[in-house]
């Protein structure tokens, strides 16, 4: 059995990955290491959590001495890294908890499986984001060779990372891959992300708070697509080297919104416009990145991967999870969610 550890498994994107190699690859064994935080959330993994091969360890990435003694403990044969502060609008309130887990935990898990993984056979994957790049105007898109030019707190912590991990390859030979994806869209994601935080609160007739005038463009990814590239890099992809992911699927936010109070419309048995009232324009999110669109052609070209879900298809499934699984959306915006929600948008 190899033991893979899987950190931020109980976040948006990780449950979606451990859910894919639990039930794909019985002879690994996954370890989810997870300080769960307000966005990680066990009920995420609910249907897989007495599977043989799935265990959970409650740990935070900068505890030096947890991560040696489990990484003293197991023979790590492979780390997948997804564990970070992920929303751009906290980490323009509180930069800090995003140098903290994204820059000093990436390198706590770094010198941990130098010293103590599978350094031959293994490799340490870490899961980033286009945001590196920075911003694009009207046209073209990010390929791997576009220069990084981080410009928000989050973005800036998830570069430091990146060169981190590369710098590990680069001096100490570690076996490594990056990829940089695209906006995932899908079940499971905390409602502080514009598509769930607006599905809530088309549901309980609040405000929609767009920022700016609602221009800017994001290419979105369904979630379990990107599992997929994940478990297609992991596998396959050459040491070294980065990987871009995207749908191929680029968006205003403005039209995004309208496209999900159409639709709303209808799941709710609403008449048609009624949930578009209820967009408000707000002020827009400080230094805020134009458009992102990702070219994944090398993905696409080298290892096969491409996106196997529509749009559409994937937009509707995700909206239906959501009215579906009210329970989970009332657990997780109860607690903390109201003071964050009202320090985010109060007076915004
Ligand atoms: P998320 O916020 O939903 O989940 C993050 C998980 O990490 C949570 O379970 C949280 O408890 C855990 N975590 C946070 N700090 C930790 C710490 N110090 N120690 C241990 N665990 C900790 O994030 P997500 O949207 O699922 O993103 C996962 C990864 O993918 C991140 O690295 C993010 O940068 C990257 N990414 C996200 C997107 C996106 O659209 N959401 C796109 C590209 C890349
Ligand atoms: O591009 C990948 C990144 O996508 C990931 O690395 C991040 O972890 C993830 O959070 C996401 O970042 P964004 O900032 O693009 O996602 P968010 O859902 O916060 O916002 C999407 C767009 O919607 C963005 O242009 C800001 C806008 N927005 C967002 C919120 C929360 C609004 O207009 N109103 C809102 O209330």
């Amino acid at each position: 059995m190899k033991n893979i550890l899987i950190t931020g498994g109980a976040g948006f994107i990780g449950s979606h990955v451990i859910r894919r190699f639990v039930t794909n690859y019985p002879d690994y064994n996954i370890i989810n290491l997870d300080s769960l935080t307000y966005a990680g959330n066990l009920e995420n993994l609910r249907d897989i959590e007495t599977f043989a091969n799935y265990e959970f360890v409650k740990c935070d990435i900068t505890d030096r001495a947890a991560i040696e003694a489990l990484f003293t403990s197991k023979k790590i044969h492979s780390v997948i890294h997804l564990a970070a502060e992920s929303h751009v609008d906290r980490s323009i309130t509180n930069p800090i908890d995003f140098v903290m887990t994204n820059v000093v935990g990436t390198v706590v898990l770094l010198n941990a499986f130098k010293a103590h993984g599978n350094v031959t056979e293994g490799r340490f994957y870490h899961v980033s984001t286009d945001e590196v790049y920075g911003t694009l105007g009207d046209d073209g898109k990010f390929t791997e060779e576009t220069p990084y030019d981080p410009n928000s707190p989050y973005s800036a912590s998830k570069a430091s990372s990146d060169h981190f991990v590369r710098a590990y390859h680069e001096t100490f030979k570690l076996p490594m891959v990056i990829s940089n994806c695209s906006n995932n869209y899908g079940s499971h994601q905390f409602p502080e992300k514009l598509i769930p935080l607006m599905i809530h609160n088309i549901k309980n007739n609040k405000p929609l708070p767009v920022y700016g005038k609602g221009e800017n463009i994001r290419d979105w990814l369904w979630v379990n697509d990107h599992a997929k590239a994940i478990d297609v890099i992991f596998h396959s992809g050459k040491n070294g080297e980065t990987y871009n992911i995207g749908g191929n699927n680029e968006w205003k936010n403005i039209d995004l919104v309208h496209k999900l109070c159409e639709i709303m419309d209808q799941k709710l048995g609403r008449d048609a416009g009624e949930s578009a009232k209820l967009i408000t324009y707000v002020t827009d999110r400080a230094g805020h990145d134009f458009r992102y669109a990702i070219d994944a052609s090398k993905l696409e070209n080298e290892l096969g991967w491409k996106p196997s879900v529509a749009f559409d298809q994937g937009f509707e499934k995700t909206i239906d999870w959501y009215l579906e699984n009210e329970a989970w959306l009332e657990n997780v915006t109860s607690g903390n969610y109201q003071a964050y929600y009202n320090n985010m948008y109060t007076n915004r």
